[in-house]
This record gives structure tokens, sequence and C-alpha cells, in this order.
């Protein structure tokens, strides 16, 4: 491998984010990834971003439902993040969740949540770009973040 992608995650990993939480349901039960790589794209129209790889096996089940839900995880919420992030098969067990009518998936206390469809998907390297439209959302800014910093959960100080 180059010498630019030995360091890739070394250096991408530099770059703090938050994390969002990516689901919907799938035949009455929630499914859903973990995205570190959640961005807010545009205010009019309402578009948001994540990148999802192509290796994912949860994406193929979310990229044709109706309505998606972002989650912005919040501080107290590692655990949620380690688990929704993992190959687990029941990883929202003993995670605080709810459905809204059209299927999004959302976390109870999360600091932000968006309610979504897909606008747009390129392709682009080995992941694909996901551009989502925003029909309702809301944000509890009195909860702080979980931020991930360096392949590692972290809190604002
Ligand atoms: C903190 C964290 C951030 C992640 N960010 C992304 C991401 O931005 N894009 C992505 O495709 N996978 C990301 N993942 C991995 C996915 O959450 C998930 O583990 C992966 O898609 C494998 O599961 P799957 O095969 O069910 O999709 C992240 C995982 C963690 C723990």
């Amino acid at each position: 491998m180059t010498k630019v992608g030995l360091d890739l995650r070394r250096v991408y990993g530099a770059y703090p984010t938050g994390v969002a939480v990516v689901a919907g349901l799938v035949d009455g039960r929630p499914s859903g990834i973990a995205a570190s790589s959640f961005v807010p794209v545009s205010l009019d129209p309402p578009l948001v971003s994540v990148c999802v790889a192509h290796t994912s096996t949860t994406w193929p089940l979310l990229r044709d439902l109706p309505r998606i839900g972002i989650s912005v995880l919040g501080a107290h919420q590692e655990h949620a993040g380690r688990r929704i992030g993992s190959r687990a098969p029941d990883r929202f067990a003993g995670i605080d969740w709810r459905a809204t009518p059209d299927g999004s998936v959302l976390l109870d206390g999360a600091t932000a949540w968006y309610d979504c469809s897909i606008e747009q998907q390129f392709r682009s390297g080995d992941h694909d770009i996901v551009v989502f439209r925003v029909h309702d959302l809301d944000a509890a800014t009195e909860i702080p973040p979980l931020v991930f910093h360096k392949s590692t959960f972290r809190r604002l100080t």
C-alpha cells in the first residue's frame, strides 16, 4: 500500500466529528448504522449527507425505505454509538428508540434528529455519498454531543 493509503485512517481520524445513527424500520424492526460522516449540506432546500461504505450490509436494507431517521448522539450515548456501529445482529437491544409514522427510527435522548428521505446518491470511491432531504427536525442543544476523534469516543469538556 502507498504511504497515502497507510496514512489515511490516522489522518482522517484527526478530524473530529459527531456520531450520527442512520436508521429505519425494516419489516417492523429497527435497522441502522452509526456514521461519523454525517454533514449538513444545504439550507434551501434542506439537505444533509452521509458517506456509506460499499461493504455495508445494512445500507441495502435502508436505501429503499421511504423515510430514514438520523439521530445525532449525545455524550451519554457512547454505548449506542458503539453497539449500532458494530456488526452485532440485534444492535438496538436495550437502546431507547421510537419510530415515526413513516418509519424513520430515531433515538430517544439524541442531541438532534432529522426525519429524511433519500434525495440523491453518488458512487465515490469505496463509499456512496448519500444526500437526504430533511422533512422534519429538532435539536435538544442542552444535551452535549458525543465526539469521535482519533478512533475514540470523546466528550467536549
Ligand atoms: C463511530 C463510528 C462511525 C462510523 N461511521 C461510518 C460512516 O460514516 N460510514 C459507514 O459506512 N460506516 C460507518 N461506521 C460503520 C457502520 O456503523 C457499521 O458498523 C458498518 O456499516 C457495518 O455494519 P453493516 O454491515 O451492518 O452495515 C461507523 C462506525 C462507528 C463505530
